[in-house]
């Protein structure tokens, strides 16, 4: 802990890829639903001791544009769980924690989607951590809901000169709008891949991949991502 807060590199933005919950369910004989719900307990362990290191931005990856694609089921598990860490919330909002959902609402069940405005209006003024549950997120999905709102500003006349739109511009019309870019990508699982997460984001985000399932990530594993990140050189393009 002290080590830690002598560290000046602590990562403003922490994007969480928490992969590797059902393998680790099938490891141990249970039905990879049960992976889940350990793999949910866990993310409030870590985002809690995310936020007393002094991180702003805590964005978790729950469900992808990709994961309907798996059985019905499983989706059907997740969702279920889903629900109930939104109905949750309030444990976050004792934290002062201001939560956003980054992704597309539409395909989720309506009480779901009951849900997410809820915990937008409730913990909105909150001023500790904010965390982003990516829920139904895409990187791609993400960048063409982008591009539709840029298009339908030009449509309305709030545009007028196309050759003018920035890049920041752009960054407004993401689901993270007004949000730094992330600066650390932690993956678990074993996997080393992007996933479709934070397409534009992550343009110059570090990454971690501590070789451990989901489920056994600890606040150590945390630390060891952060540890990486401090002796990483940013150069951002620069020398
Ligand atoms: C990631 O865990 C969480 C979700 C996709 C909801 P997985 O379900 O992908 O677990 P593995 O990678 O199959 O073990
Ligand atoms: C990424 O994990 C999505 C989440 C953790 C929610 P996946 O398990 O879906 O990624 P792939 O299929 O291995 O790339
Ligand atoms: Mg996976």
């Amino acid at each position: 802990m002290q080590k830690k807060e002598q560290n000046n590199d602590i990562p403003r933005h922490v994007g969480i890829i928490m992969d590797g919950n059902g393998r680790w369910a099938v490891k141990r004989g249970m039905p990879r639903k049960a992976g889940y719900k350990y793999g949910a307990d866990v993310f409030t362990k870590i985002a809690r001791y995310a936020a007393k290191l002094g991180v702003e931005f805590l964005t978790v990856y729950t469900f992808s544009t990709e994961n309907w694609s798996r059985p019905p089921e499983e989706v059907a598990a997740i969702m279920d769980l889903l629900r109930t860490f939104l109905r949750d919330a309030e444990k976050y909002r004792k934290d002062n924690m201001r939560l956003i959902v980054l992704g597309d609402p539409a395909p989720l069940a309506s009480d779901i989607q009951k849900e997410i405005e809820r915990i937008h209006r409730e913990s909105s003024g909150n001023t500790g951590m904010t965390v982003n549950i990516a829920l139904n997120y895409g990187g791609r999905d993400e960048l063409v809901h982008a591009a539709r709102a840029l298009m339908s500003r030009f449509r309305d006349g709030m545009i007028t000169d196309i050759d003018a739109v920035t890049a920041d511009d752009f960054a407004a019309c993401l689901y993270t709008a007004g949000q730094p870019d992330v600066d650390l990508i932690i993956r678990a699982g074993g996997e080393m891949r992007l996933s479709n997460f934070l397409l534009w984001q992550s343009a110059y985000a570090e990454y971690t991949f501590p070789q451990v399932l989901w489920p056994d990530f600890t606040p150590r594993h945390f630390d060891e991502a952060l540890d990486a990140y401090a002796r990483r050189d940013r150069r951002f393009g620069g020398v």
